[in-house]
């Protein structure tokens, strides 16, 4: 199959989060399954041309009243085989793209002009494909910032090559929707029947993600509990109604992890590799742990480690509000550690840092860093994410893997890869809560803390059921392959 990736995020050129590493995991699986996969990027500032390579020519691309010109580049995705490897290209547009920030800067989180940025990108898709004469049979768009690209394949881009092309939407963050003043529709260059035939309409705005879950071929969401999640007024963001209205195109399929980077037989970023066989590693990673965020150097006490973006998406309010978050009580009471690396609202930035010269156990460095996240991951005996919806979440199975225990909220992919601790019979991989509340994560630490004390040999044995776990990427290819087969065989 010829599979094409729409997206705004891929590491290792671009990333905010976890979309930039599925997008690039799924590919590179995808690939070693036999199938041929391009990724199509904004070509951003950040990424440097002299890594790239130019396609001859350019795209003219229409966009409002007019065309916009802009430059391909090419590379191959790191990780590729030689023999079928994942090619990306960057969309070089130098008003659009030419600047800090991929969605947006501190001081302007989403830029003003986002919405003709990405309908700019999603129409040069399929320009690009003209261009190198190559169509897809699956268009596999992510995120609201891709969502027109099934848009515009059903609404005038079934022609020309693309006849046989299907469409896939995926969701993974439905928190995130592109909503913006409807006066942005013109760069579309779609009539006004469009607007209303494909649902962008959304409280007289337009809404990107809403008019591509109404038209894409087929929908899915990173994981199985949030494919049901979304579809209730608790967790669907306003489009509950949309995702119920389609539940027969709508799946859940749960991410995995890449395990060439997160791999504690292999990784590079701690002080000496660890599996099953033989943990000592793990021993070292967390006293290079203790070292590198200045605690007392204890193989005794229980680290709990957290690596987040730092909104409320992930809890951080309960947390470390200011006056009721939890972290306050959590290491003053119990005999803990407590580290945290993340960056992103300034005023959590601001009182973690707080925190930080009060407690003498609770160390943050904010900013980001990939080798520090690894050595939480590893050196941490905990792993906190109190999340109050996560579609997947990739930091779990991170933790699962290098025999650190969850901490996490039961929901979304939290809830489908993390199960709660039953101290009768020892089974379990981590510790699980229901109630968004500093009081319940005050209590889950606690217990956890208290399982580490007095429970010392089923803690142990957790670790090891936790890295036996499969989070493998193939597993889920084989589902996006199925779906993709599906859509394919109504055609
Ligand atoms: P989300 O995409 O919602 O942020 P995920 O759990 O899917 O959540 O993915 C987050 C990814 O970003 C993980 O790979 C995590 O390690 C990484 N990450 C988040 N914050 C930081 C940080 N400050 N430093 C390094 N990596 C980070
Ligand atoms: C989003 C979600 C996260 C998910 C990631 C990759 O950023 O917040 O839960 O793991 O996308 O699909």
């Amino acid at each position: 199959m010829k599979i094409l990736m729409a997206a705004s995020e891929a590491v290792p050129f671009a990333k905010t989060g976890g979309l930039a590493d599925a997008v690039s995991a799924l590919s590179l699986a995808l690939a070693k399954q036999g199938h041929e996969i391009k990724i199509i990027l904004p070509r951003y500032y950040s990424i440097n041309r002299d890594m790239l390579c130019q396609l001859e020519g350019e795209l003219g691309v229409r966009t409002g009243g007019g065309e916009e010109w802009c430059a391909v580049y090419a590379a191959d995705l790191p990780g590729s085989s030689k023999k079928n490897p994942v090619m990306v290209y960057f969309i070089d547009h130098e008003v659009f793209f030419g600047r800090d920030g991929i969605y947006g800067i501190p001081s302007e989180p989403d830029f003003l002009d986002n919405p003709r940025r990405f309908t700019f990108f999603c129409r040069a898709v399929f320009q690009f494909c003209r261009k190198i004469s190559w169509y897809p049979d699956v268009l596999h768009a992510h995120d609201w910032p891709a969502a027109l690209a099934p848009v515009f394949l059903k609404y005038g881009e079934r022609v020309s090559g693309f006849e046989k092309t299907v469409s896939i939407l995926t969701i993974h963050n439905l928190g995130y929707q592109g909503i913006y003043s409807k006066d942005n529709f013109y760069y579309t260059n779609l009539g006004w029947d469009v607007f209303y035939a494909a649902g962008f309409d959304d409280w007289n705005m337009m809404n990107l993600l809403k008019a591509g879950l109404n038209t894409a071929d087929k929908l899915n969401t990173v994981s199985p509990h949030y494919a049901w999640e979304t579809q209730t007024p608790l967790h669907g963001f306003r489009l509950d109604g949309v995702l119920r209205y389609r539940s027969a195109d709508y799946a859940g399929i749960l991410n995995g992890i890449d395990t060439g980077i997160w791999n504690p037989k292999t990784d590079p970023y701690i002080p000496q590799n660890y599996s099953i066989k033989d943990m000592t590693g793990k021993i070292k990673a967390k006293e290079a742990l203790q070292r590198e965020f200045n605690l007392p150097s204890d193989p005794d006490v229980p680290v709990i480690g957290m690596v987040t973006r730092l909104t409320e998406q992930k809890g951080v309010g309960e947390v470390f509000g200011p006056a009721y978050g939890s972290a306050w009580s959590i290491c003053r009471e119990m005999n803990l550690q407590l580290v945290i690396l993340g960056s992103g609202e300034p005023w959590c930035e601001h009182e973690i840092e707080n925190l930080a010269s009060r407690l003498s156990n609770f160390k943050a460095h904010i900013g980001y860093s990939e080798r520090e996240s690894h050595l939480i991951e590893a050196g941490s005996d905990f792993f906190l994410m109190p999340s109050r919806y996560e579609p997947c979440g990739l930091n779990q199975m991170y933790s699962l893997a290098y025999g650190t225990l969850p901490i996490v909220r039961n929901t979304g992919g939290l809830a489908d890869t993390v199960q709660n601790f039953d101290q009768d019979t020892g089974a379990g991989t981590g510790f699980v809560f229901d109630d968004l509340t500093p009081a319940a994560i005050y209590n889950t630490v606690g217990w956890a803390v208290w399982a580490y004390y007095n429970r010392r040999t089923q803690i142990e044995a957790m670790r090891i059921t936790g890295m036996k776990q499969n989070f493998s990427w193939e597993k889920s290819a084989k589902k996006y392959i199925e779906m993709y087969e599906t859509s394919l065989a109504v055609m």
